[in-house]
C-alpha cells in the first residue's frame, strides 16, 4: 500500500532532529572494544505503575480514540505478560516510555460483527479460554517512529502469544500501519470498511490482520 506522503514527511523531519539510537544488537552485546551507548531502547513487560506514563503517550498516538488510564489497567490485569513498553534510557536523563503494545485473549469466532467490538471496550472482550492473541494497541512515540520500535514491539508480543501455544495473531490495521504489519509477517484477511467511520483520521482503510502461530 502506498504510504501517506505527509506521514513520510513526518517520519523524516522526526529523524533528522533526533541523535541516531544505537541498533538494538549492539546495544545488547556490548563489548569492551566499543563505546557505551549514550541511548538504547528496551523492550519490557509493564508494570502498573508504568501506566500513568503510558496513558500520556497512548494519547499522543490514538488522540481521541486513546484507551484511557482505567481501561489500560484492565488490560494489564487481563493479560498482563502481553502488555509491553519501549523504554528510552539515555545516560544522566530519567527514563521515559516511548512505545507500547497489548494484547488481549478472544476465542477465534468472536466477535460476530466488528460493529460490536467497536462500542465496547477492548479489556471487556478479553477470554481467558481464547487461543487468539489480539493486539489492542500498538504505538511508538512520533519524535521516534521508523527507528525499528514498532516492529521490535510486535516481535516480541507474538512470541508471547507463541509462548502460550496460542493459535494465531489478530487485529485490526490502518492504511498507515500496515507496512509494519506486513514485515512482521500479517497478512490481510478483509477490509472492515464500516469501522472506525468517525476516526478515519487516525484510523484509515481499517483491515482485520491475522497471523498464524503454529
Ligand atoms: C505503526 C507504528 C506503531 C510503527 O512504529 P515505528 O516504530 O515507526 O515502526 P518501525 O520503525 O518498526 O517500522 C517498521 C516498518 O514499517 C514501516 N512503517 C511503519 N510506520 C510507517 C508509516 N507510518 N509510514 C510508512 N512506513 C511505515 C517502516 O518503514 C518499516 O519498514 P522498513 O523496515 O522497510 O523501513 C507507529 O507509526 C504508530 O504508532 N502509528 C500510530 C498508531 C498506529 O497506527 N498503530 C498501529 C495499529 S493499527
Amino acid at each position: 500500500m502506498k504510504n501517506d506522503p505527509g506521514e513520510s514527511r513526518n517520519r523524516q523531519r522526526s529523524r533528522a532532529a533526533l541523535p541516531p539510537l544505537p541498533r538494538p544488537e549492539a546495544a545488547q552485546a556490548p563489548s569492551p572494544a566499543t563505546r557505551p551507548a549514550v541511548a538504547r531502547v528496551i523492550i519490557r513487560p509493564a508494570r502498573p505503575d508504568d501506566l500513568e506514563e503510558a496513558t500520556l503517550l497512548e494519547r499522543r498516538v490514538w488522540g481521541r480514540l486513546a484507551a484511557t488510564l482505567n481501561e489500560l489497567q484492565r488490560r494489564l490485569f487481563a493479560l498482563p505478560e502481553a502488555f509491553l513498553l519501549a523504554e528510552l534510557q539515555r545516560a544522566g536523563r530519567p527514563r521515559q516510555i516511548v512505545g507500547l503494545a497489548n494484547g488481549l485473549l478472544w476465542t477465534r469466532d468472536f466477535p460476530r460483527s466488528y460493529l460490536d467490538y467497536e462500542r465496547m471496550l477492548p479489556s471487556s472482550s478479553h477470554n481467558p479460554r481464547g487461543d487468539v492473541l489480539y493486539l489492542a494497541s500498538v504505538g511508538v512515540d512520533p519524535a521516534l517512529r521508523g527507528r525499528g520500535i514498532g516492529l521490535r514491539l510486535v516481535q516480541e508480543v507474538v512470541e508471547v502469544g507463541r509462548r502460550r501455544h496460542l493459535k494465531l495473531t489478530r487485529l485490526i490495521a490502518n492504511g498507515r500501519s500496515r507496512i509494519l504489519w506486513a514485515r512482521a509477517g500479517f497478512e490481510v484477511v478483509r477490509p472492515l470498511r464500516r469501522l472506525f467511520r468517525q476516526y478515519r483520521d487516525l484510523m484509515p482503510q481499517p483491515v482485520l490482520m491475522e497471523l498464524p502461530l503454529l
